[in-house]
């Protein structure tokens, strides 16, 4: 059964899994593939927003089979960016829609009030199938913080 474990320090060498497998991050940001240091540095953000108390991050794990991972960041105190990133032999099962099922009853208890949102590249299909399944809907599109068009889902 798939789980939700609270992200700490020692958790940064699956994260590298994650973020160095350029199937990947073909899809993050503008799609390049992250260098090490590029990957250590968004872990340790992602870690000190936590423990500021404006993240929540968690890795998602079978047993010892590391599935990805899932996570909000409080954005401007307005709204809380949800993201999502799944190991590629995991992709397609229904684990993405299930772990944004897991994750939006947390952030609503944890962030009372703020509303979740999440941004996919407009050519990827995966993403807002999966998004749409997990109760969000289309917000406009818009160009993101990488110069990408991308699509703004908000779950109400
Ligand atoms: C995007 C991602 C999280 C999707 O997770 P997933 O577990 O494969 O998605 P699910 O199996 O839960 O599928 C959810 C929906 O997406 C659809 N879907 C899955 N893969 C798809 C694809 N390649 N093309 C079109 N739709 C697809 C499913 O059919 C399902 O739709 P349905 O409920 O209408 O049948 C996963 O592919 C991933 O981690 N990709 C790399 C990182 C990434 O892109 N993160 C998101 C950035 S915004």
């Amino acid at each position: 059964m798939i789980a939700l474990d609270p992200c700490t320090a020692e958790d940064l060498d699956d994260f590298l899994v994650l973020a160095l497998d350029p199937r990947i991050t073909a899809r993050i940001g503008d799609g390049t593939p992250w260098s090490r240091e590029t990957a250590v540095a968004r872990f340790r953000r992602g870690l000190a927003s936590c423990g500021r108390g404006d993240g929540l991050w968690f890795l998602a794990r079978d047993g010892d089979d590391l599935v990805g991972v899932v996570l909000g960041e409080l954005d401007h105190l307005a709204e809380i960016e949800i993201g999502i990133w799944l190991a590629p032999d995991h992709w397609g099962q229904g684990h993405g829609r299930a772990l944004l099922g897991l994750l939006l009853p947390v952030v609503r208890l944890r962030f009372p009030g703020v509303v979740p949102t999440a941004y996919a590249n407009v050519d990827h299909a995966a993403s807002a199938a999966m998004l749409r399944a997990a109760g969000f809907v289309d917000d406009g599109t818009l160009t993101g913080r990488y110069g990408t068009e991308v699509t703004r889902f908000v779950a109400r």
